[in-house]
């Protein structure tokens, strides 16, 4: 198994226009990112699938658009094209040999080092690196929650739709505090009292054998995992609903699940000591997830757009 976190010099990140040594990949305190946290990112997640040799990038063009779109937000002056920013994430994975599943992570940021809060002209730097990772969360058993007492930062606090660094200070303070209790993962309330997301994931919720997750004026990060998850649903002829939804919804619900790059699909089954539906992971949950699984690891032939291959394909004659 490839690791490259050996600090033997083979990881390998992208660094001020260029791959480096991961160890050369440096951020000086005295960064405007640093210091106010001015910056996007993405978090992007890659199968390795072990017949065909290959690992696959999931929904990179979708990733790198919303890295894009988070940039603007952000007034980050960054001119890189999708197509020199999916170049440089296949490079980056090939540069580290990674073959087995792994998590990108590509940063655009404030590099200027000025104590002055603004955003304004302020000078942009690119950086990347990648790492193995496997579940995030367990999803093979079903998660226990709590809703929150921190309320999910307002869209016109900090934009809800761009990724933003800082923003995950309000993430954290969530989900250390449901951790420190003893739950899996925390539920976020938007200021109104409806239900937004969990600290890092997107949440549904299955009533009447119809999907229902909260709208994309809710609060969420609108989640690139979501939209797959709402196209696979609709293509498995169950129906998807965007709507407020309240507390009280998700405590009766028949299954919850939650979902995002990094937890995949991830079955919930209690909600501060209440009992979700038959408190197993639930039918339509497990097929889901199945599904999602297969398509992203490139088991199944549909849906190739959804997977970039990192490595050329092997000669047909070669063993
Ligand atoms: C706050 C938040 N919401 C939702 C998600 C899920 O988004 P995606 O499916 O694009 O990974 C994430 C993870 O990236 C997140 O950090």
């Amino acid at each position: 198994m490839t690791t490259n976190n050996a600090g033997d010099g083979s990881r390998i990140s992208y660094f001020a226009g260029q791959f480096v040594p991961h160890e050369q990949a440096k951020v000086p305190i005295t960064a405007h990112v640093m210091n106010y946290g001015t910056g996007c990112f993405e978090g992007i997640r890659a199968y390795w699938n072990a017949d065909a040799a290959q690992l696959y990038v999931t929904l990179l063009e979708e990733h790198v658009d919303r890295l894009l779109r988070s940039a603007r937000i952000l007034k980050l002056d960054f001119d890189g094209t999708r197509d020199e920013l999916c170049s440089m994430v296949l490079e980056l994975l090939r540069r580290n040999d990674l073959r087995e599943d792994a998590y990108i992570r590509p940063l655009v940021y404030k590099a200027d080092e000025t104590i002055k809060v603004m955003l304004t002209g302020l000078r942009t730097e690119l950086a990347a690196y990648c790492q193995p990772m496997g579940a995030y969360l367990d999803i093979d058993r079903g998660l226990r929650l709590t809703v929150s007492s921190w309320q999910r930062i307002d869209d016109n606090a900090i934009p809800a739709r761009a990724k933003v660094i800082g923003s995950y200070v309000n993430a954290a303070l969530a989900s250390d505090d449901a951790r420190q209790k003893g739950f899996d993962e925390a539920l976020m309330l938007t200021g109104d009292g409806h239900l937004a997301e969990a600290s890092s994931s997107n949440l549904f919720l299955v009533a009447n054998g119809r999907l229902f997750t909260p709208r994309g004026s809710d609060d969420i990060l609108v989640g690139i995992t979501r939209a797959a998850v709402m196209e696979l649903a609709a293509e498995m002829g169950v129906g998807v609903s965007e709507a407020s939804i309240d507390r009280s919804e998700v405590l009766a619900a028949d299954e919850v699940f939650l979902c995002g790059t990094g937890v995949q699909v991830a079955p919930v089954t209690e909600i501060d000591g209440r009992i979700i539906g038959a408190g197993a992971p639930g039918q339509v949950t497990l097929a889901l997830q199945k599904r999602y699984l297969e398509v992203m690891r490139g088991e199944v032939a549909d849906h190739a757009a959804w997977r970039t291959p990192v490595y050329d394909a092997p000669a047909a004659d070669s063993p």
